[in-house]
């Protein structure tokens, strides 16, 4: 993996820009995100720093490597931007720059060289670049000891501690959480279990499942979509939302059979608690059909609970737009292209959506593989020993 280390602080980035700015973050959720550098959730941390200093700011990001054709597919979510802010290597910000000529691009990273990932270490650098003067090291070397050789920062920027707490109350007891976090975030660090199934931070809001609901002033609130604020009171548990959960949980095994709760950790968590073997409402189930044309990938609509995560992270992880609902009601469907089999559309094989798929609705044919092999019963290596063998053995 490529290793990169911050070179600007926060102050020296804001004197870059201009109040009047509009401001895009970019970043790519490969190797930079290994180096805690890049990715989503910094590019939240970085939104609510500019934001909260008066910028008008919002995110973008590029799902594997920023390579040139990736970075182009963004061309018409970035078309408004003045300037851009690169939370990516070296490439990703030649790339960047090769493709918005016209805009302010501002790089923040300085590639040192590759590395690799080890449990206990974190990222280490084995082969740096030679205007690092550093020797080529197995062992690699810490981020830290690159950051003190080279004057960079190992870590994100240094404002983000000063990030404010607020004061909140789950079920009756006294938190502090950050201002404006997302509330399912905030409660899953403190340690609340709230069902949910369209929400990944890395995509943005959906709020498509309605499975997160709390409680705020006795009103049901996404959690997934509402933000923290100070004095917040918010309620997880109680019989209201439980009968909530349950009515959602029984909506989707009415609709797909219980199957589809075993294809996902959440689901099986939630029915199991709840100890739902069946459901008070009989729908006809719906004879879709397996679509295995692409190479790489297999849709099966029967596992597909619309949780719209394959719509986002095809649009604007991967800038290719390729899946999309169609239909109202309950005949709302997933489909690929203008309902068209997935080989005949232009799918660039980036797995975002297989990625994302909370249910293997979408699934790579690689892991199909692999299960295949795995389910097969094992062959005896040796030929089973027959009873009198064993007996002659005993008695020798
Ligand atoms: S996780 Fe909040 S609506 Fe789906």
């Amino acid at each position: 993996m490529i290793i990169s280390l911050r070179e600007l602080s926060y102050d020296e980035l804001k004197n870059k820009l201009k109040k009047d700015d509009e401001i895009v973050l970019w970043s790519c959720d490969e190797c930079i995100k290994h180096c805690g550098l890049g990715g989503m959730e910094q590019l939240q941390v970085l939104e609510d720093l500019l934001k909260r200093d008066g910028y008008r700011v919002q995110k973008d990001l590029i799902s594997r490597s920023c390579f040139l054709n990736l970075v182009r597919n963004h061309e018409t979510a970035v078309s408004h931007a003045s300037t851009i802010i690169v939370l990516a290597c070296d490439l990703g910000y030649t790339c960047v720059k090769t493709v918005f000529q016209d805009k302010q691009v501002v790089k923040t990273m300085n590639t040192v060289g590759t590395g690799n990932y080890t449990v206990y270490r974190g990222p280490v650098l084995t082969s740096p670049l030679p205007w690092t003067k550093l020797e080529p090291s197995e062992n690699g070397y810490t981020l830290k000891t690159v950051s003190e050789k080279l004057g960079l920062y190992p870590s994100f920027f240094d404002a983000v501690d000063t990030v404010d707490l607020v004061n909140i109350v789950v079920d009756g007891k006294p938190f502090q959480a950050k201002n404006g976090e997302n509330l399912l975030d905030a409660l899953q660090k403190l340690g609340f279990r709230i069902p949910h199934l369209c929400y990944d931070p890395s995509l943005g809001l959906i709020g498509a499942c309605r499975l997160c609901m709390v409680k705020i002033k006795g009103r049901f609130f996404p959690s997934c979509c509402t933000e923290v604020s100070e004095g917040m009171e918010i309620v997880v548990n109680d019989d209201d939302l439980d009968e909530h959960r349950r009515l959602m949980l029984e909506f989707i095994i009415a609709e797909k059979g219980l199957d589809v709760t075993k294809r996902s950790r959440e689901l099986r968590y939630w029915t199991r608690k709840y100890k739902l073997a069946e459901t008070r409402f009989k729908l006809k189930m719906k004879d879709q059909q397996v679509d295995d044309s692409s190479e790489v990938m297999v849709i099966d609509p029967s596992l597909c609970v619309l949780c719209e995560r394959c719509v986002v992270a095809c649009n604007n992880v991967s800038g290719q737009h390729v899946i999309d609902f169609a239909g109202r009601g309950s005949d709302t469907q997933m489909i690929t292209g203008l309902n068209e089999r997935f080989s005949e559309t232009n799918c660039a094989s980036c797995m975002a959506c297989a990625h994302y798929c909370p249910t293997e609705a979408i699934t790579p044919k690689l892991l199909i593989k692999k299960l295949a092999i795995k389910q097969k019963p094992l062959q005896p290596i040796a030929p089973p020993l027959v009873a009198s063998s064993i007996k002659s053995r005993g008695n020798g």
